[in-house]
């Protein structure tokens, strides 16, 4: 045996070691193979990757998750192929697998990175048992538009949230060691600018300028890649002219040049050969070239890098040892994975599948993800003690798949815990309980049963309204230009609203719905995004308050779809609206219009606020916020500020609440965001108590990139707000100043 041998052996060799102690034995067929990935989903027999498997022409196959035939593809790969390179073996598991977790955006509605942590180490837990140690999330694409289906995957709108929320993941999928059994590698996804999509229609074209990219899209993914994550995977999109799948700035000048990432990128689903859809390459052949040398080191479920690299390297067109670097980046995932050690899966050293563990979890997110959008006159929580009757109405309100959301390919919705049964459990026989489904989903436009919704609102105390989106109406490829409720839905809440009753809507959607039609409609709103698996016991704890609502907005909640984009973190701009600056269409005086108009920036049929900013929601108890602080006026570059206040719990109710930093930065050399999230963290308090909450910021943290890409800190004067919501005015203020050494 030879050196390099006895390293690929020695498991006390790096990773590194042992990687290139491989490479050096591979022939550039067998290279390739490792660059490869394939689809081997169920319904193919066992055998039918074998012949390629034995080849050595495989690194990693996707979509399969029968553990049996998962060990068979690993034997075949490990017992039988020349060297025994044992493969990844990827699925998507975004938010749970067996056991569903609310969406990432329901996720990030907990503004609690804990959470997230959690249901991604369950999810890692459950997925593992099936043989995949491999997923295909986080998703980190900063989402400001809600017509855009992906937006369910994603954390919103901010920056810092979606930053926190996905390096939280890629902990939990990713665990303290990849090599543990229950670990299973992450993917940030995708690189770069998807969500900036044109008009909200996925696969769109993206053009985000630099200075955007460097402060906005990019920063989550460098959060992930601080937080170890494992690979990346590139966008559809066009970026910019140049195809996130062969675009060089991004994956070799910045994602391996400037942030030193060392794991490896994967493409998206057939993404190197839409380069040639795209109108970048005239064909497969060329798509393979123009992918791998822009840096992409896997094609996923595509075969231009199978038919064409060798050729291009033979050419001398692709460096043999440009093909080494990605290589040798996969296969350190595999050693870091133990996967030479353990390929199989033993699915007994594993938890069983919705085990207490996990149910707890479900239950815990879904709970800290409803956001409580109003509440009039304290209507919620409903008391059962004082009620006999409730209806409870809608085509979600019973929806076991419904609930789960987008992205759920190995959810289970037998486990599925609907809201009408956790009422029903909850109140017992003591309130009659009288359901009308009243849609057959929620885009149907027959109204027949409304009369049997208004008959039973009529005989009840209150109502109990479940709207919003099935699953299918958000995720990839599903985006809406129209996001009012689909179907005859508001027709539905107006029938309703004439029982003279009470109304509390529950809204389970992926999205971010336009909801000014039917605010005036009903007396509170529960906005429970697609909450999984456990949605059903956290919705009916916080109806009838055994549970206080703590979720807070992610994303900014348009009046009308036309405001979009808008978000909190918008920029001033030279004429911002205010209230004494514009007009509304009805208040147009015919016989002067040229002064009548406002000059800013509004839409004259709309208010220029949103119907809900980012970071709201309300509780059952009332928080106060006092005496902010900061501990110098003054700081050198290179300090560090503290920034306090004073809450309290005003109300009658334990209960939590998100409290919220955020900074401006008032005059710089390029326009900085009017509210920038800085901090933000979760305060538990007891009726009438009081704490002081202090956040600490380095200098760094009001760092932004400049017009030379280059990140900066610039002295001068900052604006400071603490608060529960973007629109707080509990204002502060402090300068940086340039440091005397
Ligand atoms: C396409 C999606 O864009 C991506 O997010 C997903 O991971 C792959 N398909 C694999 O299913």
């Amino acid at each position: 045996m030879n050196t390099s041998e006895l390293q690929l052996l020695d498991m006390k060799a790096s990773p590194d070691d042992r990687a290139r102690a491989l490479l050096g034995q591979m022939t550039l067929t067998e290279k390739i193979g490792q660059m490869s990935q394939v689809e081997a989903g169920h319904g193919h027999p066992p055998d039918y990757l074998g012949e390629r498997l034995r080849a050595g022409l495989i690194g990693s196959v996707i979509n399969n998750v029968n553990v049996e035939t998962v060990n068979e593809l690993q034997r075949i790969a490990v017992e039988e192929s020349r060297l025994g390179i044992p493969l990844l073996v990827g699925r998507d598991v975004i938010h749970g697998f067996k056991t569903i977790f609310p969406i990432p955006l329901g996720q990030a509605a907990t503004w609690n990175p804990s959470i997230a942590k959690e249901g991604a180490r369950v999810a890692a837990l459950e997925a593992a048992r099936s043989g995949v140690n491999w997923t295909f999330a986080p998703m980190v694409d900063i989402s400001r538009d809600p017509r855009w289906g992906r937006i369910a995957e994603s954390f919103g709108e901010c920056v810092l949230l979606t930053s926190s929320m996905g390096a939280a993941m890629v902990e939990g999928f990713q665990g303290e060691s990849l090599a543990d059994t229950g670990s299973i590698a992450a993917c940030a996804k995708h690189f770069a600018g998807y969500g900036a999509v044109e008009s909200g229609r996925d696969y769109a074209t993206t053009n985000v300028p630099d200075t955007k990219l460097r402060n906005v899209y990019f920063r989550p993914f460098h959060a992930a890649v601080d937080a170890g994550v494992s690979t990346l995977m590139t966008s559809f999109s066009d970026l910019n002219g140049v195809p996130a799948t062969g675009n060089s700035y991004i994956l070799e000048d910045v994602l391996r040049g400037e942030w030193s990432f060392d794991g490896f990128v994967v493409s998206d689903w057939d993404s190197v050969r839409q380069l040639q859809i795209h109108g970048l390459t005239e064909d497969d052949r060329e798509s393979a070239l123009v992918a791998a040398t822009a840096g992409v080191d896997m094609e996923m479920a595509g075969d231009a890098y199978s038919n064409h690299l060798q050729l291009h390297v033979e050419e001398g067109s692709v460096s043999e040892a440009h093909i080494d670097a990605a290589v040798m980046r996969i296969l350190r995932i595999k050693f870091e994975l133990g996967l030479f050690e353990n390929p199989y899966t033993d699915p007994g050293q594993l938890p069983a599948f919705a085990d207490k563990r996990a149910m707890k979890a479900a239950r815990d997110s879904a709970l800290q993800s409803v956001v409580l959008l109003k509440n009039q006159n304290g209507i919620l929580p409903l008391s059962e003690k004082k009620l006999d009757s409730i209806a409870v109405i809608g085509p979600l309100a019973d929806a076991p798949y419904e609930q789960l959301g987008t992205w759920i390919f190995d959810g289970d919705e037998s486990l599925s815990v609907t809201p009408l049964r956790a009422i029903r459990d909850l109140v017992g026989s003591e309130v009659d309980i009288q359901y009308v489904r009243a849609m057959e989903n929620s885009r149907s436009r027959f109204n027949e049963e409304f009369y049997a919704a208004v008959y039973a609102a009529r005989a009840a105390d209150a109502v109990l309204l479940f709207l919003g989106e099935e699953s299918i109406l958000s995720g990839e490829a599903h985006s809406r230009a129209d996001i009012n409720l689909p179907g005859d839905q508001v027709e539905l809440v107006r029938r309703v609203r004439s029982a003279g009753k009470p109304v509390v809507a529950v809204i389970l959607a992926g999205r971010p719905l336009t909801l000014s039609n039917i605010i005036e409609e009903v007396d509170a709103i529960l906005y429970a995004w697609h909450p999984g698996t456990m949605g059903g016991p956290a919705i009916a704890d916080l109806v009838f308050g055994r549970e206080v609502p703590s979720g807070k907005l992610p994303v900014t909640f348009p009046r009308l779809v036309g405001q979009i984009p808008i978000y909190y973190s918008q920029k001033n701009g030279g004429k911002p609206p205010s209230a004494d600056n514009v007009v509304h269409i009805d208040d147009i005086d015919t016989f002067a219009p040229q002064t009548s108009l406002g000059m800013s920036a509004f839409h004259l049929d709309t208010c220029y606020t949103p119907l809900f900013p980012f970071g709201h929601g309300l509780s059952y108890t009332t928080f106060e916020y006092n005496n902010m602080r900061v501990s110098e006026a003054e700081i050198p570059l290179g300090g560090t500020i503290a920034i306090s206040t004073e809450l309290t719990n005003c109300g009658d109710s334990e209960a939590e609440e998100v409290v919220q930093l955020y900074t401006r930065d008032l005059v710089a050399s390029i326009t900085r965001p009017v509210k920038e999230l800085k901090g933000f963290t979760r305060v538990r308090l007891s009726p009438g108590e009081s704490k002081t909450v202090t956040f600490e910021l380095h200098t760094s943290d009001l760092a932004f990139f400049g017009r030379d890409g280059k990140r900066t800190v610039e002295p001068g004067l900052f604006h400071v707000w603490i608060g529960g919501s973007s629109d707080t005015d509990h204002r502060a203020e402090f300068r940086i100043i340039q440091s005397q050494d």
